[in-house]
């Protein structure tokens, strides 16, 4: 069965801590971290560099682990899960969008595309046919062959979308989309995230500096120093 663990988009986290490293070297990333993101919001995350965003999302995400807290997703307590059984259900329920694209150089478009189907053992014959579908979504459906050498950052930030979506998860993670962006490139990336939520439902939880997508989220949290000052939905 392809999509055999089920959640939802609706993520809720209850005090939440991390620190790295010890004694005098220790950095407090984050101090009981605590909030509820409702199925099907778009979600920014901000705040200074150094106060917790990535760290945060990471451990949303189950990349990385806390020191104490909760994390439930879709009422699944995440926290107790083990990696193994936390791997599947990002492979299966959640994609991830970062600033740098992460793309593969030597694999095309929709072999880019198609990496978490494939990881999820998908035929190849149904994971080429879901990532070209997947690259329509996104407006790349003639680049389909193309490689990220000889695509734009825009071009290939959509393909690490089509990526994102092709599995059609319940939860997009981005880290700063737009960081490596033009204004112009900047805006397509977003409204497409947008066109995404509303058309799918997806959660979308975005991480970023630019108070113009911060604006356009229904949601915001704001970090500082580890902790959170705002949560709330509408603008900052
Ligand atoms: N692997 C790590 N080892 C040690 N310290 C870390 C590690 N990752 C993050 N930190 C520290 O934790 C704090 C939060 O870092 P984090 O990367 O979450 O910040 P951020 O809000 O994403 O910043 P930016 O906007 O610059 O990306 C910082 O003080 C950082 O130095
Ligand atoms: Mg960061």
């Amino acid at each position: 069965m392809e999509q055999e663990v089920k959640i939802d988009g609706m993520i809720t986290v209850k005090g939440l801590t991390k620190t790295y490293g010890k004694g005098e070297a220790a950095a407090r990333a984050l101090r009981d971290v605590s909030f509820t993101i409702n199925q099907g919001e778009m979600v920014s995350i901000t705040g200074p560099s150094g106060c917790g965003k990535t760290t945060l999302l990471h451990i949303l995400a189950g990349i990385e682990s806390s020191d104490s807290g909760e994390i439930w997703i879709g009422g699944a307590p995440i926290h107790t899960w083990d990696d193994k059984r936390i791997a599947k259900l990002r492979l299966a329920r959640m994609g991830f969008i970062f600033q740098a694209y992460h793309l593969v150089p030597v694999l095309n478009a929709w072999e880019n595309t198609a990496l978490p189907l494939i990881a999820s053992g998908i035929p190849a014959s149904k994971a080429k046919e879901r990532a070209l579908e997947a690259l329509k979504e996104v407006g790349l459906a003639e680049k389909a062959s193309q490689y990220p050498g000889t695509l734009s950052g825009g071009q290939n930030q959509r393909v690490a979308i089509a990526r994102a979506i092709v599995g059609r998860p319940d939860i997009i993670w981005a880290d700063e989309p737009t960081g490596a962006l033009d204004t112009d490139s900047a805006e397509q990336i977003i409204g497409m995230l947008e066109m995404l939520n509303r058309h799918h439902g997806t959660t979308i939880v975005i991480v970023t500096h630019d108070p113009r997508i911060a604006n356009r989220t229904s949601y915001a949290i704001r970090l500082q120093n580890g902790r959170v000052i705002h949560d709330g939905g509408g603008s900052l």
